[in-house]
């Protein structure tokens, strides 16, 4: 099976997204993201129809895979899963998250994703309880808490989500990720990591920041420092 570094990270993984990347310079902004210290890179793939926007398809996904060898997080917003899984594991995603508001039976698309040799995780959206994933929530390797409405990079962190972080935390095994997309940088990394989250998607705050070394710096250093008081 293709690497995966999901196991071999740290205790907070930094998952920066593309999303609004230049992609006519994908390599050298996926080079500068590994040495600015990326453990995984996070993939937007919408459909237009679950979220009002459409983003990256299995294409890019491959051309990714060509410039990196760090874990890429597929975030499928999308309404069949089912259907499309396979094409982006092919491609070269480590991880596919499906949304838990597409899924009829859950733990069906959990189990084709996993057939496909890939992890898997669960997303849920702003609107969305923590408890929709409580029934198969061993059987994911990620749960994906939204902390804005997906579609777009670079909208506000919805607090109102943080509740759902803590409940899902006292749930999952320590194996398991918790993730946090939406509106992330080094203030708002500080609180979902109090609130239990080990893996952080900042979209924005790091592609589009003078520095994306220095900014993905400064959100390891207030996860890590939230981490250091919450143990
Ligand atoms: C929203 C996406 C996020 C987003 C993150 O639909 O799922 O991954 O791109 O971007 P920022 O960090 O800018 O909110
Ligand atoms: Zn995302």
């Amino acid at each position: 099976m293709r690497r995966c570094g999901l196991d071999d990270n740290g205790p907070i993984r930094i998952a920066p997204s593309i999303l609004d990347a230049d992609f006519g310079r994908l390599g050298e902004q996926l080079a500068l993201l590994k040495s600015a210290g990326a453990d995984m890179i996070h993939l937007d793939i919408m459909d237009g129809h679950f979220v009002p926007n459409l983003s990256i398809g299995v294409p890019i996904v491959a051309s990714v895979r060509i410039y990196t060898k760090l874990t890429v997080d597929a975030h499928l917003m999308i309404e069949d899963p089912l259907k499309y899984a396979e094409p982006f594991v092919k491609a070269g995603a480590d991880l596919i998250t499906f949304h838990a508001e597409v899924a009829k039976k859950p733990a069906e698309i959990v189990e084709h994703i996993r057939s496909l040799g890939a992890k898997v995780g669960v997303s849920i959206n702003p609107g969305t309880e923590a408890t929709a994933v409580y029934d198969f929530l061993p059987e994911v390797d990620l749960v994906l808490v939204m902390t804005v409405w997906p579609g777009f990079g670079g909208q506000k962190f919805i607090s109102e989500c943080v509740p759902k972080i803590t409940a899902l935390a006292e749930r999952m095994r320590p194996d398991q990720l918790l993730q946090v997309d939406g509106g992330i940088n080094a203030e708002t990394a500080r609180t979902v990591v109090s609130a239990g989250a080990n893996t952080l998607v900042a979209g924005k705050a790091i592609i589009g920041a003078p520095d994306p070394e220095q900014a993905l710096h400064d959100i390891r250093k207030a996860a890590e420092a939230a981490l250091a008081a919450r143990t």
